[in-house]
């Protein structure tokens, strides 16, 4: 099932021009380009001259949320040093009534991931680390990381129950197993993921959304692209809730690949104190907890798969850190598919 994108043909004459102007070559076609999960605006654009274009942004068929997101991409692209060396190089953005599209790198001839292998996915948190050191101090261009929806999940599983239906129903037949689990060991699930924001860990410029359909490796080092949820928030964010996706997606567990990125990290001088990987495997799991078992949005049909398998895995990472035993495991009963 594919996300309701919108069509090239819907793109106004003015934007088209807009698009030639800045290439400095006219266009010959272009193409709509699927992955992610969301409504997007993505297309591959094939210039007279031979070369092809990513055109990513908002337009007709968009979603509030691709609006909402879009003007901190563009300042992210357009002002933020750290990235330039990770992310696909920004040729400028052009805007009509309706429409908004940045122009970046074709990324179609590097490497996709799935199918992880370890070596790729020590690469890309080694990269992440390397972004993160260069990123230290420049954050002040973004809004910082918010509390609400990242660490409260697990309160809102005990406070309510409709939350606490909706996560347990994804057991199916092993619910009663799962509920026994989580009334064992829900306090010291609020108690860790309310530690996610903390100020006394290290923090900075983040990405925070990276997962295997936000990036790519071309020539051995990682891209790393959508920089739409870009924020200043802390580094631990970035890889505790990318960890989960890696494991989901048959790559390499947490616990293989936090090493490498503490050892990266502290070759610049930052050392993270214990509560901070902790906090972040609770964070995550609960943030997927009260996401995947919720009823499918149309117009992010893939969403609630990706989640779920994100889900078991965050599970597995936290109840490993904290001691805890491990929850059943969740059924799939629905292909997952990534693509
Ligand atoms: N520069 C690029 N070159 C080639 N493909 C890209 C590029 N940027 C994004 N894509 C593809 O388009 C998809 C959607 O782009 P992305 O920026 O991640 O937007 P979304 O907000 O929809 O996730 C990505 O998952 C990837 O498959
Ligand atoms: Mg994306």
């Amino acid at each position: 099932m594919r996300e309701p994108k919108p069509k090239w043909r819907d793109v106004p004459v003015e934007l088209r021009k807009q698009v030639e102007e800045i290439m400095g070559s006219s266009i010959r076609t272009a193409t709509q380009v699927f992955g992610g999960y969301g409504p997007s605006a993505t297309f591959r654009i094939f210039l007279e001259d031979g070369r092809t274009l990513f055109a990513k942004g908002a337009g007709l068929g968009s979603v509030p949320e691709n609006w909402r997101v879009l003007p901190t991409e563009e300042t992210v692209y357009r002002e933020v040093a750290a990235i330039s060396s990770i992310c696909p190089r920004y040729f400028g953005s052009v805007k009509v009534e309706g429409w908004h599209l940045l122009l970046l790198e074709d990324l179609k001839n590097t490497k996709k991931v799935p199918p992880w292998t370890e070596e790729l996915a020590l690469q890309a948190i080694r990269d992440i680390a390397s972004f993160h050191a260069r990123g230290h101090s420049d954050n002040g261009k973004v809004k910082s990381m918010e509390k609400s929806g990242f660490a409260d999940n697990w309160l809102n599983i005990k406070n309510r129950s409709d939350e606490r239906n909706a996560f347990l129903g994804l057991f199916r037949e092993r619910r009663d197993e799962a509920e026994a689990w989580l009334d064992a060991n829900m306090n010291s699930l609020v108690q860790f993921e309310a530690g996610l924001l903390r100020p006394d860990q290290p923090w900075g410029f983040i990405h925070s959304d990276i997962r295997s359909d936000n990036l790519r490796f071309r020539g051995g080092t990682t891209v790393l692209f959508d920089w739409a949820l870009a924020c200043s928030g802390p580094f631990m964010f970035d890889v505790g809730f990318f960890f989960p996706s890696i494991e989901g997606e048959g790559g390499p567990r947490a616990e293989r690949l936090l090493p490498e990125y503490k050892r990266v990290m502290a070759s610049h001088g930052i050392e993270f104190p214990a509560f901070s990987e902790r906090s972040v495997a609770v964070a995550a799991a609960g943030y997927f907890a009260t996401r995947a078992g919720k009823p499918p949005i149309p117009q992010l049909p893939r969403l609630r798969s990706i989640q779920r398998l994100q889900l078991g895995p965050a599970l597995r990472w936290t109840s490993n850190l904290l001691g805890l035993p491990q929850p059943p495991l969740i059924n799939f009963n629905e292909m997952v598919s990534l693509r």
